[in-house]
């Protein structure tokens, strides 16, 4: 879009900007009467400018790439993919190469560990927006050991597995920090460099805070302190603070403990969280993965993460304050009174979208004074009713029902139960919510909301979830309200609008809908899951679980002509899912995870459905992060 059509915003642009949303829905019935009636110069004017916004379609210049299948990464005409990290790459400056026939678990301590998902970029200094130099952070969520061990092909060879290969597995999970230096060879890891670490499940001290910690619940044989955790998994979408740190979450710990629980008071706190007695082999090994020894241990897990790259041995934090559910990411933005607010949706068919909101002040003057800024604060949970309103209830010990007589003693165990605690205060059940990220441009914040098979059975369809086995998924616009000229985050109500419902537009079963903009066929999407803002205020969604081709990258404008008329930007190699896209401050550089590349079908570490990123047969597929920069280096999707 050119800076004179920036400056001047359409029609569409103004109702969506100036008008709350009654007024917007009074506009259209207006203009649609008008319509209905023949029309005037008003419904003329406005059908040729609906006409003109069709043709001018988006502000993204890119040559969209075409839907599909193969085996490899492919991006637009004029672009570059750099794979910059590969599973086995070296983390540490001490770390041995890679050899996947004989992997252990000293080795993948050290190195890059397996499904990257999460990727931030922290600028170095902190407060600055060097775009050529900071750190990376990255999640590594989940192992598959058909994928990752030699000599494994099916669920059923677990009962070969050793504890050496379960503890190479926990060693493979967690996050990676890398210094990292944009130069003529493209990104590279910067060493040596003392910031270089892994922070893994099978052995990281992890440090407890805010309200939970010590609480009982959180107390284990282990650790009778309840304030120290060891490890950290299954690390799916994160967030970056505004003091530099970046925010690790959380997701399926449920998929993790088993045996029978030996006590029945946290047997229905489990049985919330989707705990199952058989569900994994690391209690054969472990203790604290079994129930009926540790019952408290998975308490300690569902959590935000908060990692500072900027101080290597400081201990990474597990910050009670933000809730406990199956975190998919904790999107950061400040108030307009200087409060930080994180936006996180709980990825799971039917559960919530939460909001945080800090008691105190970011300082930007001083970079100590946020150390703690995550331990006190509000968290709430969303309830969206169909007048396009939503209402923020607070979680908060002693309110609303969140008392002793429903089982809530202090504002722990509203924390450690927060599920529960959601249930009670009536929020509303959602499509998977995933990724939630803020518009640097307007404020407003957007809700990717992945599918839900069970929408119109188990959960009756309601307005922000409106059709019955959504298997495409949908994205939310949250407008919170302007209070002296910038969005109030904090905001007890906002106003919410469908932004899209994914599907292909030209089938009608799908009920797709991209606000009327002619998508093209290889443009529409499924599955929307993680996503990043350009410095534009464009979206960039990254897609999981696309039943008609494989997942991808897909753009679009939320302003103007192109609002919601996403293009496929990016196409993953066969059987991955594509997550953590972020771009860097300057716009020049898009990170995005691959993560279980070759995954397909009855594929296994020996037979994968590709062997990308490397190609050689001595070579398993590698889950990597890539880096996509324009060949002349200018802004990324102009
Ligand atoms: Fe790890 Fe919700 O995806
Ligand atoms: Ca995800
Ligand atoms: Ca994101
Ligand atoms: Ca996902």
């Amino acid at each position: 879009m050119s800076d004179d059509r920036r400056a001047r915003p359409l029609v569409s642009q103004l109702l969506s900007e100036r008008l709350d949303r009654r007024e917007i829905l009074r506009g259209v019935a207006a203009l649609t009467a008008l319509q209905v009636l023949g029309g005037g110069p008003l419904s003329r004017l406005v059908a040729a400018t609906r006409r003109q916004e069709e043709r001018a379609a988006t502000s993204l210049g890119f040559a969209e790439i075409r839907r599909g299948r193969d085996e490899r990464l492919h991006v637009p005409e004029g672009y570059e993919a750099q794979v910059f990290l590969r599973w086995g790459d070296p983390v540490c400056d001490d770390a041995p190469p890679f050899d996947p026939m004989k992997q252990t678990a000293a080795a993948q301590s050290r190195q890059f560990g397996f499904n990257c998902d999460y990727i931030g970029y922290a600028p170095k200094p902190w407060n600055s927006r060097n775009a050529r130099r900071g750190f990376l952070g990255v999640n590594h969520e989940f192992t598959i050991a058909s994928q990752m061990l030699p000599g494994f092909t099916k669920a059923e060879d677990a009962k070969k597995y050793t504890r050496a290969h379960a503890e190479i597995e926990l060693a493979s999970l967690g996050f990676s920090v890398l210094e990292v230096a944009y130069g003529e060879k493209g990104w590279e890891v910067v060493r040596p460099s003392a910031h270089n670490r892994r922070i893994t499940m099978l052995d990281t001290e992890i440090e407890i805070s805010g309200p939970a910690a010590g609480h009982p619940r959180m107390r284990t044989k282990a650790d009778p302190s309840g304030k120290l955790a060891i490890g950290t998994f299954c690390n799916c979408a994160g967030g970056l603070t505004p003091w530099g740190t970046f925010l690790s979450c959380e997701e399926n710990f449920q998929d993790y403990f088993g045996d029978v629980c030996s006590e029945p008071a946290e047997a229905a706190n489990h049985a919330r969280y989707g705990l199952k007695p058989d569900t994994h082999y690391y209690r054969r090994f472990f203790e604290r993965f079994s129930l009926a020894r540790e019952p408290r241990e998975p308490n300690r897990f569902g959590w935000v993460v908060e990692i500072d790259p900027h101080e290597p041995t400081a201990r990474p934090v597990k910050r009670t304050a933000l809730g406990r559910f199956r975190h998919e990411g904790a999107a950061c933005c400040l108030d307009a009174d200087g409060r930080v607010v994180l936006y996180s949706g709980d990825d799971d068919r039917g559960e919530y979208l939460y909001r945080f909101v800090t008691r105190d002040r970011f300082d930007p003057e001083n970079r100590a004074a946020n150390r703690d800024l995550l331990d006190a604060g509000t968290l709430s949970v969303a309830r969206f009713d169909s007048d396009g309103r939503v209402t923020w209830l607070p979680l908060v010990h002693g309110k609303n029902g969140l008392t002793a007589e429903n089982g809530f003693r202090d504002q722990g165990e509203v924390l450690i139960e927060t599920r529960r605690a959601a249930d009670l205060l009536g929020a509303t059940p959602m499509d998977r919510p995933e990724d939630v990220e803020t518009n640097p441009v307007t404020g407003l914040v957007y809700v990717m909301l992945t599918n839900n098979t069970l929408r119109g059975t188990k959960h009756p369809t309601d307005a922000a979830n409106p059709r019955a086995h959504n298997v495409h998924g949908h994205v939310i616009e949250l407008h919170p309200p302007v209070v002296k000229g910038a969005r109030d985050h904090a905001a007890d109500t906002m106003q919410w609008e469908m932004f899209l419902r994914g599907g292909d537009p030209k089938n009608p079963e799908d009920g797709a809908d991209y606000q009327r903009s002619p998508i093209s066929d290889d443009g529409w999407l499924s599955c929307p899951d993680n996503c990043t803002f350009d410095g534009r205020g464009r979206l960039w969604i990254a897609t999981d679980g696309a039943p008609h081709t494989a997942d991808g990258i897909y753009a679009c404008d939320t302003l103007g002509p192109g609002r919601a008329h996403t293009k496929l930007f990016l196409r993953s190699p066969v059987g991955a899912e594509v997550c953590g896209p972020f771009i860097t401050p300057d716009d020049r550089h898009l990170f995005c995870a691959i993560q279980h590349p070759g995954a397909t079908t009855g594929s296994h570490f020996a037979k994968p459905g590709t062997r990308w990123p490397d190609f050689s047969d001595d070579l398993p597929a590698r889950p990597s992060v890539v880096a996509i920069r324009r060949r002349d280096g200018g802004p990324i999707g102009d």
